[in-house]
């Protein structure tokens, strides 16, 4: 069977039903720009279930004022091959029309989690994820999704509604997929020159060198070394170790996971990236 596109919320609910009610379904969200790291994520949905969906939405909602909103790759095409390819069974692309109707006033608040580290640079742009995954939920009506450790922060956030919230769905989180030399894959990446991407690479050298030491405040000056030896060519946003529940800072008796987390410009590109650490 050909991967079906559903444009809107009565062509999903037509395909959806369709399907025998005994069969398990698994959503992967996305923005499009489909690289390996989404790939990861159908595949994890592919063990989990029957039938595997496919957002594909850039969210207006998460974006703000002087973000990529505009400029935000969008794929189609080249992302509807790649889930056919992953024998998708649903691509969910629906127009921000067919998400938002014009008088839309209730979302989803991410609370104090949602506004430190990455909500802190980036107001409102976690209660715009909240807000469109949970629409997402009660649209596809999976038994599991599945989200990328790459944004650790959304995914503990993600976690976090499911449980206040009493959502219905499994969450799985899935590694983050690198490049060779270690750059995160990211839809972002393709804005990057050869010369930035070069430079790209401090963010995955720096958590790689705070990843060597063991006590958190060794760890972060591991870390900023690195971002600091590359200064001139990356702007710095933070760079901090977190509860992975909470997403607060770690104090350096602190035992078990903890995240570090990188956020720098490199041009006038921001990228994101973290690795999961065990201390004590
Ligand atoms: P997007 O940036 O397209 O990412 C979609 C999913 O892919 C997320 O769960 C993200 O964590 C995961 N992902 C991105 N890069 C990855 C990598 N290198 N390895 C593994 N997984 C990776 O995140 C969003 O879209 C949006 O905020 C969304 C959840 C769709 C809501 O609009």
């Amino acid at each position: 069977m050909d991967v079906t596109v559903a444009g809107d919320r009565t062509d999903l609910a037509k395909a959806r039903g369709e399907w025998p009610a005994g069969e398990r379904v698994a959503l992967v969200p996305t923005m499009g720009a489909l690289h390996e790291g989404h790939r990861s994520l159908m595949r994890e949905a592919r063990t989990r279930a029957e039938r595997v969906v496919v957002s594909i939405f850039v969210n207006p909602l998460q974006f703000g004022p002087g973000e990529d909103f505009s400029r935000y790759p969008r794929t189609f095409d080249a992302d509807l091959e790649v889930c056919r390819a992953e024998g998708v069974d649903v691509v969910f692309a629906p127009s921000a029309e067919a998400m938002y109707g014009p008088d839309r006033q209730v979302s989803v608040s991410s609370g104090a989690m949602g506004e430190v580290v990455e909500g802190a640079s980036r107001p409102g742009h976690f209660d715009g994820v909240l807000t469109v995954v949970l629409k997402l939920f009660n649209l596809v009506q999976p038994h599991v999704a599945v989200f990328g450790q790459k944004d650790a922060q959304q995914l503990a956030l993600i976690r976090r509604m499911v449980r206040d919230l009493d959502v219905p769905v499994e969450i799985v989180g899935a590694p983050t997929v690198r490049e060779p030399d270690g750059l995160a894959l990211s839809s972002r990446n393709r804005y990057l020159s050869g010369a930035e991407r070069g430079s790209a690479l401090a963010l995955s050298r720096s958590l790689r060198a705070g990843a060597a030491e063991s006590a958190p405040s060794r760890i972060l000056a591991a870390a900023r070394a690195v971002l600091d030896a590359a200064a001139s060519e990356i702007s710095l946003d933070y760079v901090v170790l977190v509860d992975p529940a909470t997403f607060t800072p770690v104090d350096e008796a602190y035992t078990g996971e903890a995240v570090l987390a990188v956020a720098a410009r490199v041009g006038s590109t921001r990228l994101i990236d973290n690795m999961v650490l065990t201390l004590g």
